[in-house]
C-alpha cells in the first residue's frame, strides 16, 4: 500500500506576525481521555489535542469497549464505563509513534481481568519499556516483552495489583502515570518518590475526578478507589510544547510579533519560558487563568538578541521536548549554549541528541555532541540545505523554524511526521506570513519498509 511522503521547502521570510491558536496539549489529552473512559458518567472534552498520538489512545480506548464519539470539531465526548467497565479487545492494540499511550495504558491494563497484547511503530518498539515493566511486575502485574522484558510489544495478563513504594529510578512521568493507573484498583496504598518532579497532569486531573491522592511534588501517595472516578469536562489548554515552535521563531526572527493564545503553563512544562527569558528573549505572559486546575495564558513574543546559557539538571524535565527546538535557538545566541543531564533525549523518537547535532551542522551550526548533551557554538547565520527529520515530529518543527531565517531555502524531507503531535503546524506557520512549499508524493510500501529496518532491530 502506498503512503503519502511530503517535502517541506521554507523560504526565509521578511516579518513574522499573527496569533496563533494552539492545539490542545497532548500530555492532559491522553490523559483526560483515559480517565475519563474510566470515570462514570459522560465528559465532554474541548480542544482535544488532534494529532496522531492521542488519537492512537482514543483508538485503544475504543477497542476496549469505551463510546467516545466526536462532538463539533476538536471535541470529545467520552462515555466512561467505570473501573471494572473495560473488556478484551478481540485484537491488538496499536500505539503507533506515542509512547504516553503505550505506558498509560499498560499500567492500566495490568489491572484489568483479560488479556492485551500492546504494540507500536519500529520507532516505539525500540523505545525502553522494561523501566514500565520492573515496576508493574513488582505490584504482581504478569507483564512481559521482547528482549527479556525490555522492548513492545507487551503482554500483559491483567489481574490483582498490590500498591508499591517506589523510587522512581529517572523523572518519567509516563512511568510515574502507569503506576498510579495500576494504584487505582490496587489492594493498598502506593507511594511514589520522584528525586526530580515530572509534569503533574496526572495528580492534577485524578485529584479533580475524586482520587484519593496527595503529592508535596517529591512524593505522591495514592489510596485505591472505593467509588469511581467522577466524569471531568474541560477545555484542554493549548500546548506549550507546540508553543514552543513559535515562542522561538518569534524571539529569533528579526522582524517578529507572535501572540500565542491559550498556552498551558504549568510549571512542570515551563522550562522552555524560562529558559528563552534566561537567554534574554522579549516574552510577555498576559491573562493567566485555570483550567480544571491547569494554568494557561496568552504569551506575546518579538524579536530579541539571545544569548547562550547552560541548561541542566531539575530544568531538563521541564523542558525536555523542547530541546530540539531550544538547539535553534542556541545556535542564534550569541556564545555558548551547553545542555547537559539530558541522556534521555536518546530514547524518544529519534537519539535526538545525534539527529538535533547532524540536521543543525548540516545547516552550518557548530554542535559537538555529548554523551547526556550537546555544545552549541551560536552565533553563526543557518544555511539552507536538504535536511532530513529522522522520522521524529519535533525534528521536523524544529528544522523549519531554522529555516525561517536560513540564507536561502531549508528543504525537509517526511515533514508529515509532524502530524504526530502538531497536524496544522504549517498551516499555522503559513498564518504568520512565511513562507511554506509542500510537495507529495506516493511512498511505496518497500521504500517505508526499508526505512523501518533501518531502525535497530532488537528482535530477539
Ligand atoms: C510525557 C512524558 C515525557 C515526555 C513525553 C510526554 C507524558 O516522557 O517526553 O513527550 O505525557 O507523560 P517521559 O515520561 O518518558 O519522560
Amino acid at each position: 500500500m502506498a503512503k503519502q511522503d511530503t517535502t517541506i521547502t521554507v523560504k526565509p521570510c521578511p516579518r513574522l506576525e499573527g496569533e496563533i491558536a494552539l492545539p490542545g496539549d497532548k500530555s492532559i489529552s491522553h490523559r483526560a481521555a483515559i480517565f475519563n473512559s474510566l470515570a462514570e458518567g459522560k465528559a465532554e472534552v474541548r480542544n482535544f489535542a488532534p494529532g496522531k498520538d492521542c488519537l492512537a489512545t482514543v483508538s485503544c480506548l475504543k477497542a476496549l469497549g469505551v463510546q467516545i464519539s466526536r462532538k463539533g470539531p476538536g471535541n470529545l465526548l467520552i462515555s466512561g464505563t467505570g473501573s471494572e467497565g473495560l473488556r478484551e479487545a478481540s485484537d491488538v492494540l496499536d500505539a503507533h509513534n506515542s509512547a504516553t499511550t503505550m505506558r498509560l495504558l499498560s499500567g492500566l491494563l495490568s489491572s484489568q481481568p483479560f488479556l492485551s497484547v500492546v504494540t507500536g511503530d519500529a520507532s516505539l518498539r525500540s523505545r525502553p519499556m522494561g523501566r514500565l515493566i520492573k515496576p508493574l511486575q513488582s505490584m504482581g502485574g504478569e507483564i512481559y516483552g521482547r528482549g527479556k522484558d525490555s522492548f513492545a510489544p507487551l503482554v500483559i495478563r491483567g489481574g490483582k495489583l498490590r500498591g508499591i513504594e517506589f523510587v522512581l529510578p529517572l523523572p518519567s512521568a509516563q512511568i510515574k502515570s502507569a503506576i498510579l493507573l495500576a494504584g487505582l484498583s490496587a489492594q493498598g496504598k502506593t507511594v511514589l518518590h520522584q528525586p526530580v518532579p515530572s509534569r503533574d497532569h496526572s495528580e492534577r486531573l485524578l485529584k479533580r475526578m475524586g482520587a484519593q491522592l496527595e503529592s508535596n511534588g517529591a512524593s505522591i501517595s495514592l489510596s485505591p478507589l472505593t467509588s469511581p472516578l467522577s466524569p471531568l469536562s474541560l477545555c484542554i489548554p493549548g500546548d506549550i510544547s507546540s508553543a514552543a515552535y513559535f515562542l522561538v521563531a518569534g524571539a529569533i526572527h528579526p522582524n517578529a510579533r507572535v501572540i500565542i493564545r491559550n498556552c498551558g503553563i504549568n510549571p512542570t512544562r515551563t522550562g522552555i519560558i524560562d529558559a528563552l527569558l534566561a537567554m534574554g528573549a522579549r516574552l510577555r505572559i498576559e491573562n493567566e487563568r485555570l483550567e480544571a486546575d491547569e494554568p494557561l495564558a496568552d504569551i506575546v513574543v518579538e524579536s530579541s538578541e539571545l544569548r547562550g546559557i547552560e541548561v541542566a539538571g531539575d530544568m531538563i524535565p521541564r523542558l525536555i521536548d523542547e530541546i530540539p527546538i531550544l538547539a535553534v535557538a542556541g545556535s542564534v545566541a550569541k556564545g555558548k549554549t551547553v545542555i547537559r543531564g539530558a541522556a534521555e533525549l536518546r530514547v524518544k523518537e529519534s537519539d535526538r541528541i545525534a539527529s538535533v547535532s547532524q540536521e543543525l551542522s548540516k545547516m552550518g551550526v557548530e554542535v559537538e555532541e555529548l554523551p547526556d548533551g550537546m555544545v552549541i557554538h551560536g552565533g553563526r547565520l543557518f544555511l539552507g540545505t536538504e535536511v532530513d527529520t529522522h522520522s521524529d515530529h519535533r525534528l521536523a518543527m524544529s528544522l523549519a523554524i531554522a529555516g525561517l531565517i536560513a540564507e536561502g531555502e531549508t528543504t525537509i524531507k517526511h515533514a508529515q511526521i509532524a502530524q504526530v503531535s502538531y497536524p496544522s503546524f504549517w498551516q499555522d506557520l503559513l498564518s504568520l506570513r512565511a513562507e511554506v512549499l509542500s510537495r507529495s508524493s506516493e511512498r511505496s510500501e518497500a521504500a517505508a519498509k526499508e526505512q523501518r529496518s533501518s531502525l535497530i532491530d532488537f528482535s530477539d
